[in-house]
């Protein structure tokens, strides 16, 4: 069973078994029937890079349906079920004037694997909105309820990474939202800038999310188009004192403070000075308009994308003396 339509990177990669599952029932019945098997468990496919053939049962997720499930007068508590598409899910809520997720338009995969990498963009996680998850065990079809101090989110972390990794499907997300009073963010550079381009002065939920529809379309290629899965990387966080040696060599060097003693350095800055931009090695690349993501331009197989970014790993560290770490699942 081929897995390149369902993979953004849109490489071709063969499931040895493959089923998809539409409701939580579907699924505990298919856990519980294949306890013996080995099994990997396939979302929006938007985080991965396929290197190889998967030699397991893949269980698609494919659970449908949102809807409000608690409001007051100030907040609505939306519940998704895990395979609707993020970017729908945020433009349901927009409209309907419920305000949180706008900043997180357009972001590729489904709502299901959201908490796992607690996925952020324009100065907004999805742990700020978050409020619990339903998760299913995979040895046992239990049911497990997940609150927001459980899911001890990071920065791309949470516990579904690490003390839970492979344990739990997610199966459904619910998230507080605003009815009124909305926290417009537009404390990232790029918004500001792309909303003074578009003459609003007192931004809309909609405005926001045009905005940064806008900006991601100028910057990150549609996978649609060409295969890519977002950041490859993760932003590397250093310590001051690292940090101020790199800047002694590299003046120019951007950074966010991140806490009193450790930087955040945009990995696409690294790349970019270190040559990479734009470039190709046969059918794998790195975009022009974004270091960060590297990019299939049709046939390019997971290993040669994984070759080109331990190639851009060695070099940041030999320039830069800074360890860039995936962001992406390589499989
Ligand atoms: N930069 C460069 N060259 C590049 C890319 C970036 O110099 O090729 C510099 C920019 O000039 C800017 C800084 O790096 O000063 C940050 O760039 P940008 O605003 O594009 O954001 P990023 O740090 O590269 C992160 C997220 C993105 C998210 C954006 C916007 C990570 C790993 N990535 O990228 O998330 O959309 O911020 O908030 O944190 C994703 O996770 O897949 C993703 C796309």
């Amino acid at each position: 069973f081929s897995l390149k339509k369902y993979n953004t990177f849109g490489i071709e990669a063969k499931a040895k078994e493959f089923t998809a599952v539409h409701s939580v029932d579907e699924l505990k019945t298919v856990l519980a029937k294949n306890q013996s098997k080995k099994k990997f468990i396939l979302g929006g496919g938007s985080n991965m890079l396929l290197t190889q053939d998967i030699d397991a049962l893949v269980i698609h997720i494919d659970l449908k349906g949102k809807k409000i499930i608690r409001e007051d007068n100030d907040f609505v508590w939306v519940e998704s079920q895990a395979g609707e598409n993020w970017h729908e899910f945020v433009l349901y809520t927009i409209n309907q004037n419920f305000g949180g997720l706008e900043n997180m338009s357009l972001i590729p995969g489904n709502v299901g694997t959201t908490p796992v990498q607690n996925i952020g963009a324009y100065g907004t996680e999805i742990k700020d909105t978050f409020v619990s998850c339903d998760a299913v065990k995979i040895d046992n079809q239990e049911t497990r309820t997940f609150t927001k101090e459980e899911c001890n989110f990071g920065y791309r972390e949470s516990i579904f990474k690490n003390d839970v990794k492979d344990q739990y499907i997610i199966t459904s997300v619910v998230f507080k939202l605003t009815k009124r009073n909305h926290k417009i963010n537009t404390s990232y550079g790029d918004i500001t800038a792309e909303l003074a381009k578009q003459g609003v002065t007192t931004p809309t939920l909609k405005d926001v999310s045009n905005a940064v529809i806008a900006i991601r379309q100028s910057k990150l290629p549609d996978p649609k188009e060409l295969g890519n899965s977002g950041s490859f990387f993760k932003n590397p966080i250093i310590s001051k004192s690292d940090f101020e040696k790199v800047q002694q060599k590299f003046p120019d060097i951007r950074f966010f403070e991140v806490s009193d003693s450790e930087v955040k350095v945009p990995a696409g800055w690294l790349i970019e000075q270190a040559g990479f931009k734009g470039k190709r090695f046969g059918d794998a690349g790195i975009h022009k308009n974004q270091a960060l993501v590297l990019v299939n331009y049709g046939n390019a197989t997971g290993r040669e994308i994984l070759n080109v970014s331990k190639d851009i790993q060695e070099t940041i560290f030999t320039t830069f003396g800074i360890h860039i770490e995936a962001e992406v699942n390589v499989i």
